[in-house]
């Protein structure tokens, strides 16, 4: 058994070979990379890129040599891994190294890899099973290259699109972020993720830095207990109850005060101790020094580490120093060894399970045959074509007719023939493997008999110049219809045409650089204009709405947003995506979630309307669905281990065959604490021939109906709870029934 096997090694090893399981370092191409674009003396001094003064790719050769590190991040070939883990294997114990990446959606750092939709476009599918399988694939894409964690899934939930990581989210709904968090982990881990299928998962980053200070990334965020409790905490709770996620990443940020990396509440209190949390926590970049450097808590880096392996964190990415000042810190009695001795058991478990002692290496060539391959396709295809939202349709303009007769589409804007469909965390990727929103449009266009003409409108802000858009006008002159591809760029290509990620938040929602102007220009020119977004963001664009024809959110769909797309244009998909988030109309309506309390909107704003651009949960198709109202199983909800149903009969009421996501929402009529108007609690998405019925069924349970009471004992109250179905959380899409809870139920209590 692993538990004696990893007993068996602890035994052998001195304190300081623990401590060095504890260390991750970036991998060596990735530190050459970075050290050849900085001169020697630059390198001697800076850090800037999170290398320290003076450590060169060669010193971190041969500390794995020395057994002195425990992991590595960003290692994006099987050649390096190998060579990584024969440099390990001439260590005293010849420990094997995990290896971990952000396979965030696809192991898109590696180059020739499946890219999937990014999270928020695999939220807009509500299609838990699909996300699953994708992550199953990843898994394999990764152990075939020599990974072996992947950091992912982020399941902050989204308060503040501002956010640049919006698009690694899975929107602002704690259930919907549960489900695609469980589905992402459970599809990479498999059951226990033992075997040399599955890699371990890695749910980031507890938490709350989705709602920061002016949505900026790692500025303070200050939310209650309560809604710590209710809106971050629960994703958290069900990944590790429900998906055994096998590590959890801090969160740069601080909450009320308290740095992330050194949050003993959270990381063993809450996590480890009440809820069952049983593996390990990784820092994020550097972020145990920052304790000191940015957040002032400590007063240098040694006792900025004290505190946060104290607190419970097991792995330090990156860097020199942790493992001098562990050792320190143990000797002189200021640290428990306890704790690395816990921290080192959780690592090697892990390595154990995952197969690494019995085979370290992998087959450099079979990985060329796991990457991109067919099976994976198609499920990556499907992603995005589920993903696809249709936001407006006005007089039918979509579908285009199958016949085009000679007419002719222009297609221009910034995304419109690049790889910004990709999304965040990927590499460029071979032009072969990616079909671009021109490419697949002109593909099926010319097949229906259509003229497709690009032009290169340049990027955002840099290149749509008011000639570009005279030109773009020009051209435009004779087209039929125009296919506007706008929206923001999170693709890692080139960092400075970057508008979204990672540390580059919003400070609007609008759209950036000229692409307004751009879409003027060709609304100006009274033909129907089809706007297309790519964008891990939402755009708050409510006027060029208005005077499109038909607005298309595509989010980030991946290698094949091309094709899905064009597929959606000329209706050999009809689209059934559902919004992951609302859309607000302006900043000011930023915190305008469908889930927020009873008095949030009694005032509006002078200038703004009262309801949002769009809600979340929203989606049109081109067939129309028709739904029944809810009917209960049974009235009453009596015990813990009671489950209701919820059936909704559903018709397609048009011409088309089509997809609807079916909704539950519930409210908490009168509690002890304000409750959330509506909670979405059930989903599920079904598919409906021209003119059929189906009886959708939804099981709620306990969870469905509990909160946190005054003492954070988790718990029903007895009462009245609204129960609302429909297919989208606005009011005018919902019909209501009720249900008793009959007892006071106690769920889980606060130890
Ligand atoms: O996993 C990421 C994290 O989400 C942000 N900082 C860097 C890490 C490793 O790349």
């Amino acid at each position: 058994p692993v538990e004696e096997r990893v007993a068996n090694l602890m035994s052998q090893m001195t304190l300081e070979e623990k401590v060095y399981q504890m260390c991750q370092y970036v991998g060596l191409e990735h530190m050459k990379a970075a050290e050849s674009k900085i001169s020697p003396e630059e390198l001697e001094k800076n850090d800037a890129l999170g290398f320290y003064p003076g450590m060169r790719s060669d010193d971190v050769a041969r500390l794995t040599e020395a057994g002195k590190i425990g992991s590595f991040l960003h290692v994006v070939t099987p050649e390096e891994a190998n060579k990584l883990q024969k440099l390990a294997q001439k260590s005293r114990l010849a420990i094997p190294l995990l290896i971990g990446i952000d396979a965030i959606h696809g192991n898109g750092l590696v180059n020739g890899s499946t890219i999937y939709p990014s999270p928020i476009t695999q939220a807009a599918t509500f299609d838990d099973a699909l996300i699953k399988e994708g992550s199953k694939q990843t898994a394999a894409e990764m152990r075939a290259n020599g990974m072996h964690w992947s950091f992912t899934p982020n399941i902050d939930v989204l308060r503040d699109p501002r956010w640049g990581r919006t698009g690694e989210t899975y929107g602002e709904d704690p259930y919907l972020v549960g489900n695609m968090g469980i589905a992402t982990i459970t599809g990479l881990q498999g059951d226990d993720f033992t075997g040399a299928e599955n890699v371990i998962a890695c749910a980031k980053h507890l938490i709350a830095g989705s709602s920061s200070i002016n949505g900026l990334n790692a500025s303070p965020t200050d939310v209650s207990k309560r809604t710590l409790f209710e809106i971050f905490l629960p994703p958290y709770r069900r990944a590790v109850q429900e998906a055994n996620v096998y590590s959890i990443m801090a969160a740069h940020n601080e909450v009320a005060g308290m740095p992330g990396h050194m949050d003993k509440f959270m990381m063993t209190d809450l996590m480890r101790d009440r809820w069952g949390f049983d593996g390990f926590y990784v820092s994020d970049w550097n972020d145990v020094s920052r304790i000191a450097i940015w957040h002032h808590v400590a007063r240098d880096f040694k006792e900025a580490i004290l505190f946060s392996v104290e607190a419970g964190m097991d792995m330090n990415m990156h860097g020199p120093l942790f493992d001098q000042y562990v050792i320190e810190l143990v000797n002189e009695g200021k640290l428990p060894v306890d704790r690395v001795n816990e921290a080192c058991e959780k690592i090697l478990t892990a390595k154990f399970k995952l197969g690494l002692f019995e085979n370290p290496f992998v087959d450099e060539q079979k990985a060329k045959a796991v990457n991109f391959s067919e099976a994976h396709q198609r499920n990556a295809l499907e992603q995005s074509r589920k993903a696809i939202t249709l936001l407006k349709n006005e007089k039918n303009t979509l579908p285009l007719s199958k016949s085009g007769n000679g007419k002719k589409i222009f297609i221009t804007g910034p995304n419109a023939d690049n790889q910004t469909t990709l999304g965040d965390w990927v590499s460029p990727q071979p032009e072969e493997n990616v079909v671009t929103m021109f490419e697949g449009i002109k593909h099926l266009g010319e097949q229906n008999a259509y003229e497709v003409e690009f032009f290169d409108s340049g990027d955002r802000s840099k290149e749509i110049t008011p000639a570009n858009i005279k030109n773009a006008a020009a051209k435009a002159q004779d087209a039929d219809y125009i296919v506007l591809v706008l929206g923001e760029n999170s693709f890692r290509h080139d960092w400075s045409r970057k508008t979204t990620g990672e540390n580059i938040d919003r400070a609007t929602l609008k759209l950036s650089g000229n692409q307004l102007q751009l879409a003027e220009a060709m609304l100006e020119l009274n033909k129907p204009v089809i706007v297309i977004y790519v964008s891990g963001s939402p755009i708050a664009e409510p006027q060029l709405e208005e005077q499109a024809a038909a607005v298309i959110n595509t989010w980030e769909a991946g290698a094949f947003a091309g094709q899905a797309t064009a597929e959606a244009l000329f209706g050999d998909l009809n689209p059934g995506g559902k919004l992951p988030l609302t859309i607000p109309r302006s900043v000011g309506q930023l915190q305008m979630v469908y889930n927020h309390k009873p008095t949030a909107y009694i005032h509006k704003y002078n200038t703004e309307k009262k309801v949002p651009l769009h809600p979340f949960g929203f989606g049109l198709s081109y067939t129309s669905f028709k739904l029944g109202a809810p009917q209960l199983s049974k009235a009453t909800f009596d015990s813990a281990t009671d489950a209701v149903t919820v059936s909704v009969e559903v018709t397609n009421t048009g011409k088309l065959a089509g997809e609807e996501v079916v909704q539950v929402y519930v409210r908490d009529e009168v509690s002890s604490f304000t409750r959330p108007i509506k909670e979405l609690k059930g989903y599920k998405r079904v598919s409906l021939e021209a003119g059929e019925t189906k009886t959708v069924e939804i099981p709620l349970d306990a969870d469905a109906f509990a909160f946190y009471d005054r003492d954070y004992n988790y718990v029903i109250e007895p009462g009245t709870f609204s129960i609302m179905t429909g297919n989208s959380s606005a009011d005018k899409d919902l019909q209501k029934t009720s249900l008793e809870a009959t007892q006071y139920l106690m769920l889980e209590k606060n130890p």
